[in-house]
């Protein structure tokens, strides 16, 4: 069956239809695939019926599988046995303690894993229960913000550099009380795709902290500038998730959010990521 490929916005997104992920990929649709993922940056496949072993099969269409191996005291049932590659996204609790990672609510824009010397290029996730409203996951296209950028900003932050840490948000926001201030790592705030050469914004509103060697006042200023232009809806998609999506998305190239669920809905994924080739430039 030929692959079809619908985008799902101007800028940003595309649905992949012909494609069954429970088989290997042969290498000619690897490519085709793996060419249309660095061309839209967010990839959706619909209704894929996936075993956690199916599920890191597919992400290995697109590079090496990271290791997310959480010590986890409680699973819901069926995911006694996780594989190392598989993080759980979920505010499902057992005994009031969420079973998987980056619980609840919204979260603002963000790179995975910005933080690492070497950032996650991309990630999958994958759906199994998702609340009747809200928790969508939002995709900004960090080309488009680079490129339509005003000049007069972007020439103040080309060719400096910004700490970025895990989860800062909670911190920003003051409700970060006993969130320990993990490793920073410095990368530049438009960073140069490996794969495509082109140059997208790599700093975001939930991780990056300040501008290397730049005063905080000015610092915040400009980043701030930043984030409001590359938040823009007109380069933004909003996935509105069904039970069996796959997601993968280009963390080099592109931002995302999460909008608010209802508490007392659960939402269940899980999340694979890629390895980065290389140190950002
Ligand atoms: C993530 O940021 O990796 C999770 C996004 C989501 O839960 O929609």
């Amino acid at each position: 069956m030929a692959i079809e490929s619908i985008p799902l916005t101007p800028h940003i997104g595309a649905e992949i239809r012909g494609v069954d992920l429970t088989r290997p990929f042969d290498e000619a649709t690897r490519r085709e695939v793996y060419a249309l993922w660095l061309k839209h940056l967010v990839l959706l496949f619909r209704g894929q019926e996936l075993t956690q072993e199916q599920f890191v099969a597919a992400t290995g269409n697109f590079g090496k599988l990271a290791n997310l191996a959480r010590p986890a005291e409680f699973r819901p049932p069926g995911y006694a046995r996780l594989l190392d590659n598989i993080m759980l996204i979920s505010n499902i609790r057992e005994n009031g303690i969420p079973i998987g990672a980056l619980p609840d609510g919204e979260m603002w824009f963000h790179h995975d894993m910005l933080h690492a010397e070497i950032p996650h290029k991309g990630t999958c996730l994958y759906s199994i229960e998702v609340p009747s409203q809200g928790g969508n996951t939002l995709f900004a296209n960090c080309y488009r913000a680079y490129e339509t950028m005003p000049l007069d900003l972007r020439d103040k932050l080309e060719g400096h550099r910004a700490y970025n840490s895990y989860n800062l948000g909670e911190l920003k926001r003051g409700d970060g009380k006993g969130v320990p201030h993990v490793k920073m790592s410095s990368h530049p705030v438009f960073r140069t795709h490996d794969e495509t050469g082109r140059k997208a914004v790599s700093v975001n509103r939930l991780m990056t902290d300040h501008v290397e060697g730049m005063d905080r006042g000015e610092s915040d200023k400009l980043l701030n500038a930043v984030f409001d232009h590359s938040e823009n809806p007109e380069w933004v998609y909003e996935h509105v998730w069904r039970k069996h999506d796959l997601l993968v998305w280009d963390n080099r190239c592109s931002m995302h959010a999460r909008t608010d669920f209802p508490e007392g809905e659960r939402r269940l994924m899980l999340r694979t990521t890629i390895e980065g080739h290389a140190r950002p430039v």
